[in-house]
């Protein structure tokens, strides 16, 4: 979804290494991954503003700024544009400069009242060069400045923000102010970053992580004002307010590739760690499961009768997965809702619902309406989320974060193993906490989670076998994958893969459904997945999965069987066996997902397709 990025630097600084636009355009590069489809800079020249923007990639903004360069000036924001209100053509990308070219706006998330606020102005005589709601903000913005704000462009912003209903983050220069930028959020993210003699403003850390690491979290419905060696929050009401510094544990070097041809390719890669990561620091000196972030008082969560997941997409599938483990060792009843059904679904929720939400971003804006919805109807939430300082974490009452590093391609990955990890901690936690299970049982099975990075290694050590078949298979023009128990969402986790960044038909069913539909769709050459359950858990389940193997077999379909070593039972029925390390029933899913990825991203790149940046879909999708 939309970045951005802002930049001031101090004036007379020898041995200067950059101005605005080197530090805005380096930006908005490393916040491609959030998915655009158009970009632009502004930056202050003299008693003006200069600006240029492209519908399409930075690139396509680089070759406009060859040609048409813009001066080195020490204050700027940039924009990268996901079209909401308008498409994605030059003229609606962003900034929108306004007041006699002094005013410059970008912006992230959808003004909801901007028709009507669009109307009035209108009636006062003002003119729209782009269907967009940011002009209208923007528009707005000069009105207080050169009204009642009497030109501080912070009142003018506070003003402005008391008059805007939905979801925003705007960053504003004014030619007039030219040593400072104006930024204010609600509901949509943007951090702080501090410098020597120089400050930065970003959608998220990446924005500005090659050159610091020290940064301030701001809260709801607050406006910051920067200047090179300065910054102040406010809130909307223009009382003073207070931000949370923290320090950026990751370098702009986990933001790279590393040499591996794709940021999937890399993060699939990152899996052990992320899995590793996630685990870490969670045991005490007796060995009793901690989780110190769950701030949430024990005697009410020993109250819980319902476990409630929300999420989206892949994280979604994560809170699937989850579901199986948390009500068998809990005993909770545990439901999994896509937050975008559960707000409009009328919930039953109350003070006794736990509400878990799940998200790599913490900025899905359909997780964060869920979160609100939740608290409104006095349950607690507990966030899952890999992004610190996001907004979920900060709208919930505890958060577990998972330690997967940045996550770039579009495609999850190893957010979607973290996401599981976290919550089977949080299960357990659950578990001891309640005394449906003993320290004991607790600790063997914290053991066998310790031991999954190495196994799920042992996976992506035999990647060849699994590329291989992607790269055959480039010609399917659609993909079956069977599953059962907590091989199901593994299931419906490799279709979405399969769709997100290869464009083919890709489906996942439970395989008990199969004989109800589903194999209607089987004819000669069809590729099936098929995710067998270990034959050492619910031996009835392994022997129906095999069963439904040989079905399709007989049918015609080319069957791809995801089993476990030693698992010789489905090898008569399988064209080809995918081998996962041996593991225990609810570990499966971190071991049989990954085989399912590696296909995915052979058979996109097989194609041509760019893994990291497939069309039409957004790594953070901030608007409902
Ligand atoms: C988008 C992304 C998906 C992701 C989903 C949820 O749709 O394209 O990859 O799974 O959002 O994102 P979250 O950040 O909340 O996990």
């Amino acid at each position: 979804m939309c970045g951005i990025v802002g930049y001031v630097g101090l004036p007379d600084q020898p041995n200067r290494s950059h101005f605005a636009l080197d530090v805005i355009l380096e930006g908005l590069r490393r916040l491609e991954y959030r998915g655009y489809d158009s970009a632009g800079v502004a930056v202050v020249d003299g008693d003006s503003i200069g600006f240029r923007k492209r519908a399409g990639k930075v690139a396509a903004l680089d070759e406009v700024l060859a040609v048409q360069p813009l001066p080195d000036s020490l204050v700027g924001i940039g924009h990268t544009r996901w079209a909401t209100h308008g498409g994605p053509t030059d003229a609606n990308a962003h900034p929108h400069v306004v007041d006699g070219g002094k005013l410059a706006v970008v912006h992230n998330g959808i003004v909801e009242n901007y028709s009507e606020l669009r109307k009035t102005l209108v009636a006062r005589g003002y003119e729209f060069a782009s269907e967009t709601d940011t002009e209208v903000a923007a528009t707005l913005l000069a009105d207080h400045f050169n009204t009642d704000a009497a030109g501080d462009l912070t009142k003018a912003m506070q003003l402005t923000c008391q008059q805007l209903e939905g979801a925003f983050t705007l960053l504003a220069i004014h030619a007039s102010a030219p040593d400072r930028i104006v930024a204010a959020r609600r509901n949509s993210p943007l951090v702080i970053g501090l410098g020597e003699n120089e400050n930065f403003l970003g959608s998220d850390v990446s924005g500005f992580i090659d050159h610091t690491k020290q940064a301030v979290e701001m809260g709801n419905d607050q406006i910051v004002t920067i200047t090179a060696t300065d910054y102040e929050i406010i809130d909307f009401s223009g009382n003073p307010a207070e931000g949370s510094p923290f320090t950026v544990t990751w370098d702009a070097a986990a933001a790279e590739k590393e040499g591996f041809d794709s940021f999937m390719d890399k993060e699939i890669h990152d899996q052990p760690a992320a899995v590793r990561d996630t685990l870490l620091g969670r045991l005490d000196d007796e060995g009793h499961l901690v989780l110190d972030e769950l701030r949430i008082d024990e005697s009410v969560l020993r109250q819980v009768d319902k476990i409630v997941i929300v999420a989206c997409g892949t994280a979604a599938y994560a809170g699937h997965v989850a579901r199986y483990a948390i009500e068998h060792w809990c005993r909770i009843p545990c439901e999994v809702e896509l937050a975008h059904e559960f707000r409009y679904r009328d919930p039953i929720v109350n003070e006794k619902t736990l509400v878990v939400a799940l998200s790599q971003s913490g900025e899905t804006m359909d997780t964060v309406m869920a979160v609100q919805h939740a608290r409104e109807q006095g349950a607690k939430v507990v966030a899952i989320c890999n992004t610190n300082g996001s907004s979920i974490p900060r709208e919930s009452d505890a958060c577990i974060y998972t330690h997967a590093g940045p996550e770039i391609a579009v495609a999850s990955t190893k957010a979607f193993l973290a996401q599981i990890t976290a919550a089977y901690l949080l299960g357990l936690y659950l578990a001891q906490l309640r005394g449906n299970k003993f320290s004991d049982e607790i600790r063997q099975i914290l053991e066998e989670l310790a031991a999954m990075p190495e196994k799920i290694q042992e996976v992506i050590d035999n990647e060849e076998q699994v590329k291989a078949l992607g790269t055959e298979m480039a010609n399917a023009s659609s993909v079956l994958f069977l599953g059962r128990h907590v091989g199901y969402p593994v299931a419906l986790e490799g279709a979405l893969k399969l769709k997100e960044i290869a464009y083919i038909h890709a489906e996942g069913f439970a395989a008990g459904e199969l004989k109800h539909g589903p194999i209607a769709l089987v004819e000669e050459g069809q590729p099936v997945f098929v995710i067998v359950p270990s034959p050492n858990g619910r031996n009835q389940l392994h022997s129906k999965v095999v069963s439904n193997i040989q079905e399709i077999r007989a049918r015609g379909a080319i069957t791809l069987v995801i089993a476990e070593e030693g698992d010789t039972a489905v090898d008569e029925h399988a064209n080809h066996v995918i081998r996962v390390p041996k593991a225990p029933t609810l570990m499966q899913p971190l071991l049989a997902t990954v085989p399912l990825q590696i296909f995915a991203c052979a058979l996109a790149t097989a194609k041509g397709y760019d893994v990291d940046k497939p069309r039409n879909l957004a790594k953070s999708v901030t608007v409902e």
